[in-house]
């Protein structure tokens, strides 16, 4: 197995882990038009039917290679603008325009790589496989995303940064009251802790030993068929309480990553509304801003040579579990 910090690592894993659900976009992107998107160095189109179902395919046309995403939804088919082929749901190409001889004869063989795919929590989801006969799990995303009692925002970026680097952030509490000691959430705390990891069912939990409550002071990594981060940060006002945050990262290529933070709050009647209100009028600005800091910052650290010159410390617990957490998926081992 190759050492977390290799280049063989590196390269093993830069545009993503394979087998797994990402979202690709969110859901309210995909409106009457295909829409082509990159994602794990790939390219692919998103588009939906006459019911609004969205479906996913590789971005490509059998007959000359024009994108796809360049074309039209036509009566539940995906058409080509180049010549007017045309592919069903399934990817099934259904229509050339030719003599119904040849339509019949070549038509049936030509089938688009199609990938499964869900609408869910605001986010159109796809899964990316490396081998197109296994079956697909069922796509697991964090309850509170879709139970009642749980109330939130999606918050889309891009970062020029490897999703490593990204996944590698969220799972570094430390530099909370650091990079983000001037924000209104993560000003407080002590400065100095020690860190514990553990694993769980489905990943691991890294947490400050000294603090709980105060700062973003613990993360979950989940990586089973899905890959999220799940963290509270504690909000001052309005109204006082946690907030937690659901976090996704879908590689777009090796420099450049999709980022969601699904901000979330279990509050009900008023107090629910005014969140509400207070998250669009003043705590969006306010997140954005912190979220700018790390952008920032990753987007400082060359991927592969912060790798390869950096000295790891005690606070780089989660850091270090992590690619030890990656190298066992990729290697196919526990999760
Ligand atoms: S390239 Fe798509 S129909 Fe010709
Ligand atoms: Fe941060």
């Amino acid at each position: 197995m190759k050492p977390a910090g290799s280049a063989e690592f590196e390269d093993d894993l830069k545009l993503g882990l394979r087998n797994m659900w990402y979202p690709v976009c969110r859901s309210d992107f995909v409106k009457d038009r295909p829409a082509g998107l990159q994602r794990l160095g790939q390219d692919i189109v998103v588009w939906r039917d006459r019911r609004g179902a969205v479906h996913v395919h590789d971005d490509r046309c059998l007959h000359r290679g024009a994108k796809l995403s360049l074309g039209k939804a036509v009566n539940d088919t995906l058409r080509c603008g180049y010549h007017g082929w045309a592919y069903d749901t399934k990817g099934q190409c259904v229509t050339i325009p030719t003599s119904k001889t040849v339509e019949a004869r070549l038509a049936p063989k030509l089938c688009l790589p199609t990938f499964a795919s869900q609408d869910r929590a605001g986010l159109v989801w796809a899964y990316f496989t490396d081998d197109a006969s296994a079956p697909i799990p069922g796509l697991v995303i964090p309850e509170e995303l879709e139970r009642p009692e749980w109330s939130g925002f999606i918050c889309e970026s891009m970062w020029a940064a490897n999703w490593i680097l990204i996944v590698e952030n969220l799972a570094d509490p430390m530099h909370g009251p650091f990079l983000h000691g001037q924000s209104l959430t993560l000003g407080k705390g002590a400065l100095e802790d020690d860190m514990r990891v553990t694993r769980t069912s489905g990943g691991f939990l890294v947490e400050r030993e000294g603090q709980r409550g105060v700062n973003f002071d613990w993360s979950e990594i989940y990586g089973r068929d899905a890959m999220w981060v799940r963290l509270d940060i504690p909000l001052p006002f309005g109204p006082r309480g946690i907030l937690r945050i659901l976090c996704f990262c879908t590689p777009i290529d090796e420099n450049n990553s999709l980022v969601y933070f699904l901000r979330y709050r279990n509050l009900n009647g008023w107090k629910r509304m005014y969140w509400r209100f207070l998250y669009r009028t003043f705590w969006e600005k306010q997140h954005f801003k912190v979220i700018e800091q790390d952008r920032v910052m990753l987007e400082s650290q060359r991927r592969a040579q912060s790798r390869l010159v950096e000295h790891l410390s005690n606070s780089d617990r989660g850091v270090s579990e992590l690619r030890r957490f990656l190298r066992e998926k990729k290697a196919g081992g526990r999760s």
